[in-house]
């Protein structure tokens, strides 16, 4: 079987694990902060703008809070967005207003935000799809014109750049995933950034119950170290000495890891760039890098894309859609119409991209999509 998506770990990650064993310190320690510092590096900001999470799921939910949106309160997302993000919204009360995308980007446009803003909208929550950037300076004039908070969910676009800055540090706030399934993985992590310093502080208490300083030994021998402070009540979510190792040593391959993403996108468009019953993904324009998460190819002739799945499955290649369209999730009872979307929804579907993937690998799949088309005379 050839996965969709795949973790690429290796004996670095697991020497640096057995390090972590031996310090008998499992918990958030020092590994966490090198590896706050490295991401904060990685990503051109200041350590005084993030911090690590147990995932970004807690970081979507979590933003809810910090920019205190509740009950009345209205948020703009594209319907094609991460189902975590849409339950963050309606979890916390306020009113989940989903816009349609760029056909062909999946990307979420001002042109499709503005006619939704009402005076009650508080936040833009936006997805970079498949790691290549939105066009940020209109969304951000948007955001400024009607004082809305930006939050980009980052999780597809660890090394992407729009204009130089990294996706993920040009709103508000961002948080990034390292999930199995993503590009730098540790089972499960993130990272929070905040574009407010004095936001970040809150946050991080927030996600450690609210605690003003930390017990146990690092306190002073001149105070009851056992004691709590407590100035706010809040969640306990944090990323472990464990995954923390290995995301330190995965950052240190993630440059090699998207160098091959970019290669695999650019043999993929070489090896079907021919084939007229299929759009390939648009070019990425000259001020963006990508972080290559998704090669999304589009079957333009209706129907078609769930047969080529079943197809490619049948020759044990697995492919998928990403992200079903939240409006058409019964659960959260959105009415609207949204035909890029649904287009995008009907006819898209994400071929594998990983590490791992070799060019054989590549070659087969593409000879199987061509000959899909050629045996159905597309
Ligand atoms: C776009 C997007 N946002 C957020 C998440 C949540 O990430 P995590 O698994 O770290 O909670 C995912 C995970 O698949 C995602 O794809």
């Amino acid at each position: 079987m050839i996965n969709v998506f795949q973790p690429c770990l290796g004996k670095e990650e697991l020497d640096r694990i057995e390090k972590v064993f031996a310090s008998n310190w499992l918990g958030k320690g020092a590994i966490n902060t090198e590896f706050e510092h490295g991401f904060a590096d990685h990503l051109h900001v200041g350590t005084e703008h993030v911090f690590t999470t147990n995932c970004c799921s807690e970081g979507l939910f979590s933003s809810m809070h910090m920019f205190e949106i509740g009950p009345g309160d209205e948020v703009i997302m594209p319907t094609i967005s991460f189902v975590g993000a849409g339950n963050a919204v309606c979890n916390c009360g306020a009113k989940l207003v989903l816009s349609d995308v760029d056909p062909r980007t999946l990307n979420v446009r001002a042109q499709d935000i503005e006619p939704l803003i009402t005076p009650n909208t508080k936040a833009i929550m936006m997805i970079h799809y498949g790691g290549v950037p939105c066009e940020m300076d209109e969304i951000m004039a948007l955001a400024g014109k009607h004082h809305l908070a930006v939050i980009e969910d980052s999780a597809c676009s660890v090394s992407s750049t729009y204009k130089g800055k990294a996706c993920g540090t040009i709103g508000d706030m961002g948080m990034w995933s390292f999930d199995a399934m993503k590009i730098l993985v540790c089972g499960d992590g993130s990272v929070l950034y905040f574009k407010d310093p004095e936001m970040k502080i809150r946050a991080e208490k927030w996600l450690y119950f609210g605690l003003e300083s930390k017990s146990g030994y690092s306190n002073s021998i001149d105070k009851k170290w056992w004691e709590y402070d407590v100035s706010s009540f809040g969640h306990r979510a944090i990323m472990n000495d464990i995954t923390a190792a290995m995301a330190c040593e995965q950052l240190k391959k993630l440059p090699g890891f998207i160098a091959r993403r970019k290669a695999i996108t650019e043999l993929y468009n070489s090896l079907l760039g021919d084939l007229e019953w299929l759009d390939l993904p648009l070019p990425l324009p000259d001020y963006c890098t990508s972080s290559y998460y998704f090669y999304h190819v589009q079957v333009k002739a209706d129907g078609h894309r769930d047969l080529l799945a079943k197809f490619l499955r049948d020759n044990d290649i697995y492919t998928t859609f990403r992200y079903f369209p939240l409006h058409r999730v019964p659960h959260y009872a959105i009415q609207g119409s949204f035909p890029n979307a649904d287009y995008a929804a009907d006819h898209t579907l994400c071929l594998p991209v990983h590490q791992a993937l070799t060019d054989d690998e590549i070659r087969l799949i593409s000879r199987l999509i061509r000959e899909y088309g050629e045996n159905n005379d597309l």
